[in-house]
């Protein structure tokens, strides 16, 4: 038994996104290099139809799925699996000219022009009703075909429209949330600058000569966005369900991408797939391999399941500004890091390089050679070599962390479009990477909930920058600690309810001052370059004093015991970092942004006090991290993100699982990665 939902194919997935509607007019290429290429690279799987919308119904009403036929039922006699994807990321041209409504309306109210893709808009009933219709018909065509054993619902959804279809659906959402224009007057705060609603026509989204102010107004913009999307997604997967129920769906999504909560996808999906993209060897690397393991950390904790890498680049992105090949090793690394944090897949854009248009230099398996005889090419198989040997392990094995960092989108975005008390940079999402960071470089595997999660298994969590509380978090929060979890938070938390209103009284808000013992009664800002400082005489943690920067909560205690206060300023001696001692737990409070030392001594300090499992129980050298998927036989994946070698002597012999070696004493060259067992 293993825990792949894919029933059809419970394997680890080596493929790519691949796009023979490009390539119908080179037959050899489609019908036979491809095959034996892949065959030859150990690729098992790959994408099939992303932006097919034109090969499929070149036009309206007329079809033409033979090339599509043809190359499933070639895939699958060579042993390759089809992801199957809705075509609903670009639109045909005859489609796009003969309805204007399925056009994006941007900001500033001027409708698109045909073309460029991930730009529909996702009211118009027009849209919805064409591509479910081909979404349908590709249900009745292939979802029982013994090959297609996946659904890719579309690309990458993501952005926004303004159109009035939306508006309008804007405004019904609003109504079903509010009930009242009064109601939603106060929930806004409307009354500021005499702008209340008197008739819900009033009602525009946000937009820079419009009303941007109303800080309500804007969140509840940023939530419908996400709403109104995913009710788009369900209409696509309700279509392709309702002809075979059981073949199971995903959409690929972008990580830490700030314009749809993710976390609300989680319902509508069975498995969780995502588009993975780091900047590998530009000048802060450990900083990128640190970054991508919170993303895989995040996509993980949608559902709490393992999930799929949908797609990565087995060498160059053309988007960016600087198209740096991976240096030998990174490959193997990077699409083992993506397993060590709980894929069960490692698949790229593209398989073949497009012969032209926007991504014809944009990295690929297969390049305009078209031959196996490449660095890449070689890489990739040996990646394949990897997938093939762990198959049987990894899908045994779950990732199951202990430790809870809290990220939630809508705080995200409440935050960021408030105003003060650092409007030049308030760093939520680095200070959430950088808690988590210090998680990562000692090998402990961190979760990333949002706050609608349930909480209650984890021993620790830490709530970085929780400005904005919602549902039931405070109380979630004060059961864990009065149970006897560990919770830290940290300054600018618990300042506004769910539509961004102030909480009055003592904050941290909804009775979370209690909890840590404290009341916050300023939040001093610095310039960037200015510094204060945290002294500390407290032996566990390593420096004397630390480099305080950015934000900085003045706070009065409560029954919280100061364990460091500040060294300079008006609030020179005043507490920087408390403990407070509630229920059968404990609440740590850091109330201003501290150096990233700080937080290494201080979890690490956590994780000896509450015993969490570290992958490796040893002192892991800088830029090598480790991570444990746990199961019968626990896998455990040591990574170095140095461009040099790093040594390590393990707590106990392990076996190597690719060679079968007995190992106690560890090298890893530069971008290297072993994977041992006990
Ligand atoms: C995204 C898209 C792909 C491709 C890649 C290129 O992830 O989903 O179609 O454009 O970017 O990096
Ligand atoms: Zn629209």
């Amino acid at each position: 038994m293993n825990h792949s939902v894919i029933s059809k194919f419970p394997h680890l997935l080596h493929g790519a996104d691949y796009n023979p509607e490009q390539w119908l007019r080179y037959p050899d290429i489609v019908q036979k290099e491809d095959i034996e290429l892949m065959q030859k690279a150990g690729i098992n799987c790959v994408s099939l139809g992303i932006f097919s919308w034109a090969a499929l119904e070149p036009k309206e009403g007329e079809y033409d799925f033979q090339w599509m036929d043809e190359t499933i039922d070639r895939l699958y006699y060579a042993g390759i699996r089809v992801n199957l994807a809705t075509p609903s990321g670009a639109k045909p041209l005859w489609l796009s000219e003969k309805y204007p409504e399925v056009r994006r309306v941007s900001k500033n109210l001027v409708r698109d022009l045909s073309g460029e893709r991930h730009n529909h808009c996702y009211t118009s009933p027009v849209y919805r009703e064409k591509v479910q219709k081909l979404d349908r018909m590709l249900a009745q065509r292939y979802a029982a075909h013994p090959g297609v054993i996946l659904w890719h619902i579309s690309n990458e959804y993501g952005g926004e429209c303004y159109c009035p279809l939306c508006q309008a659906a804007f405004r019904k959402w609003l109504k079903k949330k509010y009930g009242s224009l009064e109601n939603l007057n106060h929930a806004w705060w409307t009354y500021f600058w005499s702008h209340q609603y008197t008739d819900w026509e009033q009602i525009h989204a946000p937009v820079p000569n419009g009303e941007m102010s109303v800080h309500g107004l804007v969140l509840d913009w940023k939530r419908f966005v996400t709403h109104q999307t995913v009710n788009f997604m369900k209409g696509e997967i309700d279509a392709v369900k309702s002809v075979e129920p059981d073949l199971p769906v995903t959409t690929n999504l972008m990580g830490f991408y700030d314009g749809l909560d993710y976390h609300k996808f989680a319902d509508a999906l069975d498995i969780v797939s995502w588009d993975n993209y780091p900047l590998w060897h530009n000048n802060d690397p450990i900083g990128v391999a640190s970054f991508a393991a919170c993303s895989h950390d995040l996509m993980r904790s949608i559902k709490r399941q393992p999930f799929l890498l949908m797609e990565s680049s087995p060498s160059v992105m053309n988007w960016t500004d600087v198209s740096k090949q991976k240096r030998p090793g990174m490959h193997l690394l990077s699409s083992m890091q993506a397993v060590a944090h709980g894929a069960d897949s490692v698949m790229y854009f593209q398989w073949r390089k497009s012969r032209g248009s926007f991504e014809k230099f944009h990295g690929a398996v297969v390049g305009h050679d078209g031959t196996a005889d490449t660095r890449v090419f070689r890489e990739v198989t040996q990646v394949g070599s990897y997938l093939e040997k762990l198959d049987p392990l990894v899908l045994k094995t779950e990732v199951m962390p202990e430790v809870a960092v809290l990220y939630d989108w809508e705080n995200r975005w409440a935050i960021e479009e408030s105003r003060g008390p650092r409007n030049c940079g308030i760093h939520y999402l680095e200070t959430v990477v950088k808690h988590h960071r210090a998680f990562w470089e000692q090998g402990i595997q961190v979760d990333l909930p949002d706050m609608d999660a349930d909480l209650s298994q984890y021993r620790l969590i830490v709530a970085p920058m929780l400005y904005l509380y919602r549902g039931s978090i405070a109380e979630k929060l004060k059961q864990f600690v009065e149970n006897g979890g560990t919770l830290v938070g940290t300054y600018w938390s618990g300042i506004v309810n769910d539509t961004d209103l102030c909480y009055l009284g003592k904050t941290p808000g909804d009775g979370m001052s209690d909890v840590f013992g404290l009341v916050i009664e300023e939040t001093d800002a610095l310039y960037d370059g200015q510094k204060n400082f945290m002294v500390t005489s407290n032996d566990f943690m390593l420096q004397k004093s630390y480099e305080v920067t950015e934000l900085c909560d003045v706070v009065h205690l409560n029954g919280a015991k100061a364990l460091a206060v500040y060294g300079d300023d008006y609030y020179k001696g005043s507490p920087a970092f408390t403990l407070n001692h509630y229920g059968k737990g404990r609440a740590y409070y850091i109330a201003a942004r501290l150096e990233s030392s700080f937080y290494r001594s201080f979890y690490s300090f956590l994780a000896d006090k509450l015993k969490l499992s570290r992958a490796l129980a040893i002192d892991l050298p800088y830029g090598v991290t480790a991570h444990r998927r746990t199961g019968e036989q626990d896998l455990v994946f040591v990574e170095n993100y140095n461009d040099s070698e790093a040594s390590m002597v393990l707590p106990s012999e392990m076996r190597d699982v690719m060679t079968g070696e007995p190992v106690s004493k560890l090298t890893l060259p530069p971008f290297g990665v072993r994977i041992l067992t006990e």
